[in-house]
C-alpha cells in the first residue's frame, strides 16, 4: 500500500499540523509505503519572499524529521525536485471543469482572508490532485479541511480513465476524527491565518504565556467549568493520559480551582509531550548535512516513480 502526504512551507509548524496531519502520517509509516513531501509549489501561493520560503523550507524538513518521520521507512522529498509534478498537473487542469475548482471552499476562504486571488491558488486542487496521482497513492492522510481536495484528485481520476482508458489509481483519504480538530488559543481552529496557533518548538517562557493567556469564560474560581467546547480541555486531551484527562474533567465540573491552574497542567503537559521530540530535534541539528542527504535520496526515489507514471499518462494521453 502506497501512502502519501504533503505539508506546505507556509510558516512555523503549530499543533494543528501536528494532531492533524504530522502524527496520523508518521504513524501510517509502518503500514505501507509512504511518501511524504514538503509541497514547495504550493507555498508559492502564500508565501512570496524567497529568503522566507526557503528557511521554511529548511524548517518544515528538520521539523517533520523530528516529530518522527523516519526516512529509512518514508520517502521524504521536496515537491519542486519532483518537475514532472507540474507536467501532470497541466495535463490534468486540460479535464478540470471550472464548476469543480469553483466550488473549492479553500480558496474562497483564503481570497476571504486577503490572499490574492491569483491562477495557482484557484488551480491548488489540481496540482494537489496531481501530487497524489504521479505516485500511484492508495491512501491520503490529511486534516478534516483537505478531504474536498482528494475528493478533486478522484474525480479527475475518474474523468482521467474515462477519457483516456485506465491509467490512473483512485486514491483514499485518511482522516481521523479524534484529532480532526485542534482547538487555537481563541477557542477557533487552530490556523497560521487565524493567527491563534501553539508553535510544536517553541521557547518555554513563549509557550508558557500563549497557554496562559488561552481565551477563556469568568466563572469564579469556586463555581465549576463549563467542560463542552472548552479550549483547555481540548488541547489537553491531546497531550495528557486518559486518566489525567478524566482528573482535570472531574476538576472543571467540582469547581474549586481556578482556570490559571488549568492553564498550568495544561502547559505541563504539552511540555512533557514534546520533550524527546525536542531532543531529536537538536540531534538533527547538531548533524549538519543530514537533512541535506534525506532530501536527496527521497528526490532520486520520487523521481523514479513519477518517471513511471508520467511514461503510463503520457502514452495514454498521445504525447
Ligand atoms: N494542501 C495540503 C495542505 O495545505 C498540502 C498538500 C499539497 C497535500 N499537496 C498534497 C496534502 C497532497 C496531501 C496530498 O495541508
Amino acid at each position: 500500500m502506497r501512502i502519501l502526504s504533503g505539508i506546505q512551507p507556509s510558516g512555523t509548524l503549530h499543533l494543528g499540523n501536528y494532531f492533524g496531519m504530522m502524527r496520523p502520517a508518521i504513524e501510517l509509516q509502518k503500514q505501507g509505503e509512504a511518501f511524504y513531501f514538503i509541497a514547495d509549489l504550493h507555498a508559492l501561493t502564500t508565501v512570496q519572499d524567497a529568503g522566507e520560503l526557503s528557511e521554511n523550507i529548511n524548517n518544515v524538513a528538520i521539523d517533520f524529521l523530528a516529530c518522527g518521520l523516519d526516512p529509512r521507512k518514508s520517502c521524504f522529498f521536496r515537491q519542486s525536485q519532483v518537475p514532472t509534478v507540474t507536467e501532470l498537473a497541466w495535463i490534468l487542469s486540460t479535464l478540470t471543469p471550472m464548476g469543480l475548482l469553483e466550488r473549492c471552499h479553500s480558496y474562497k476562504d483564503k481570497t476571504a482572508k486577503g490572499i490574492s486571488p491569483s491562477h495557482g491558488l484557484f488551480a491548488y486542487p489540481v496540482l494537489m490532485a496531481a501530487d497524489i496521482l504521479i505516485y500511484d497513492s492508495d491512501l491520503v492522510p490529511v486534516g478534516k479541511d483537505q478531504k474536498q481536495h482528494i475528493e478533486v484528485a478522484r474525480d479527475l481520476v475518474i474523468k482521467f480513465n474515462e477519457t483516456y482508458g485506465p491509467t490512473l489509481k483512485l486514491p483514499e483519504p485518511s482522516i481521523r476524527e479524534d484529532t480532526a480538530a485542534v482547538p487555537g488559543l481563541d477557542g477557533e481552529k487552530m490556523s497560521k491565518s487565524y493567527g491563534n496557533t501553539i508553535g510544536l518548538f517553541e521557547e518555554e517562557a513563549a509557550m508558557r504565556k500563549k497557554i496562559m493567556s488561552l481565551k477563556t469564560d469568568s466563572t469564579p474560581v469556586e463555581h465549576p467549568k463549563e467542560t463542552k467546547d472548552s479550549t483547555i480541555l481540548g488541547l489537553y486531551k491531546l497531550v495528557a493520559s486518559p486518566a489525567d484527562y478524566a482528573q482535570m474533567e472531574t476538576d472543571f465540573r467540582t469547581g474549586g480551582l481556578g482556570y490559571g491552574d488549568f492553564k498550568k497542567r495544561l502547559f505541563g503537559a504539552i511540555w512533557e509531550y514534546f520533550a524527546p521530540l525536542r531532543e531529536r530535534r537538536q540531534e538533527i541539528l547538531s548533524d549538519p548535512g543530514y537533512v541535506e542527504m534525506v532530501l536527496r535520496d527521497g528526490r532520486e526515489k520520487a523521481n523514479r516513480v513519477a518517471e513511471d507514471v508520467m511514461s503510463r499518462v503520457r502514452s495514454a494521453v498521445g504525447l
